[in-house]
């Protein structure tokens, strides 16, 4: 996982990031009160956005990766060529979590990118992550081991 700067990025990867960014601010995270905003872009070249959404039951949750996948999905496409999540965290870097990990690994290629923007308590950028499928979720379970 390698940290960079906004500057480094480039211009799609920038307009993607302001769209993460977006997407979070229609987070429904009434109990958590902590929100995540995705924005995919696709092999086939279309963007799908995703937000998390929690519900009454507490277990009910959609994470923002997973609707921005599901969207995908929706589509007619199954790979991810990049996917941009925006979610709190400063000092502790904040990553997808293991079960979105496995839904990115699902349907992730050897070119996948990701890229984590960390959002610190004043709604700043506070550092960016990039990484891959393979580093978030070595030794995967996947359709190879059926
Ligand atoms: N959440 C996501 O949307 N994606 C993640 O990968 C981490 C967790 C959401 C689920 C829940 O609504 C809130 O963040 C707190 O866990
Ligand atoms: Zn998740």
């Amino acid at each position: 996982m390698k940290t960079c700067k906004i500057e480094e990025l480039s211009d799609l990867e920038k307009s993607m990031v302001k769209k993460a960014i977006s997407a979070r601010e229609n987070a429904y995270c009434p109990y958590s009160n902590y929100k995540v905003g995705a924005y995919l872009l696709d092999k086939n070249g279309n963007f799908h956005a995703g937000c998390n959404v929690e519900s009454a039951d507490y277990t009910l949750s959609t994470h923002a990766e997973m609707l921005a996948i599901d969207n995908m999905v929706l589509s007619g496409c199954k790979d991810i060529e990049l996917l941009v999540i925006a979610l709190k965290g400063t000092d502790i870097p904040a990553m997808p979590c293991g079960l979105c990990r496995q839904k990115i690994s699902e349907f992730s290629t050897g070119n996948t990118k990701i890229i984590s923007v960390n959002i610190d308590e004043n709604e700043n950028i506070y550092c960016i992550y990039v990484t891959d499928f393979y580093e978030l979720l070595p030794y995967r379970f996947g359709k190879e081991n059926l």
